[in-house]
């Protein structure tokens, strides 16, 4: 079982939270090397091993990305317009996924988080404006989540996927203290 814990509780019910737990540990585990160690062993061990990403999550994930993301973040993931301004209800402009944009600054926790909830993450918090990002908890599958998202990686170089792949063990870390 990989150990993570949320830094923010903004789920309604346990029956989310677990669905958040089973799609973190579909991204953390997904094709694996055989004998390279989970966030379990990361105490233990050094550093752990990025997971290699699997052709067929790449390629359900792009399918999904056509038809649940590109309409907002861009169908080459180059973002809306001018997407550092805000539109003039206040509201933030999609950001771009390649990358110029910062969601390789971002661990999988993060990543997840804003996929899962959308713009109602931001909702107890005062971030200067408003997210029209939808929720795909109910409208995406666990499989089909943990696929987006592993899509957008396997477009960034080699150099930015080990930059974010240490974002996620940075967060990971950060939850277990
Ligand atoms: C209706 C427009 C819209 C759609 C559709 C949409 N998004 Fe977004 N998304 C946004 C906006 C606006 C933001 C910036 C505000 C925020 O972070 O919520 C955003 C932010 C994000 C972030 C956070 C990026 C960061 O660096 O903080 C991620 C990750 C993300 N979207 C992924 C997705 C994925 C994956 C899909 C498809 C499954 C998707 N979005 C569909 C509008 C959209």
């Amino acid at each position: 079982m990989i150990k993570v814990s949320l830094r923010r509780h903004f789920f309604v019910s346990e029956n989310l939270t677990m669905r958040y737990f089973l799609i973190l540990a579909l991204l953390l585990t997904a094709c694996q090397q055989a004998g390279t160690s989970s966030l379990n062993n990361v105490k233990a061990t050094a550093v752990p091993l990025r997971p290699t990403l699997s052709p067929q999550q790449i390629s359900l994930g792009e399918t999904v990305y056509v038809q649940q993301c590109a309409s907002c973040h861009g169908v080459n993931l180059e973002g809306q317009p001018e997407w550092k301004t805000q539109n003039e209800d206040g509201s933030f402009r999609a950001p771009p996924h390649d990358e110029s944009g910062h969601t390789w600054h971002h661990g999988d926790p993060t990543l997840l988080e804003a996929v899962y909830a959308g713009g109602a993450r931001f909702a107890d918090m005062n971030i200067g404006g408003t997210s029209s990002m939808p929720a795909f908890a109910d409208i995406l599958s666990d499989a089909e989540i943990a696929a987006v998202l592993t899509y957008i990686k396997s477009t960034w170089s080699d150099d930015i996927q080990a930059i974010q792949w240490e974002a996620t063990l940075r967060e990971e870390l950060q939850d277990e203290q």
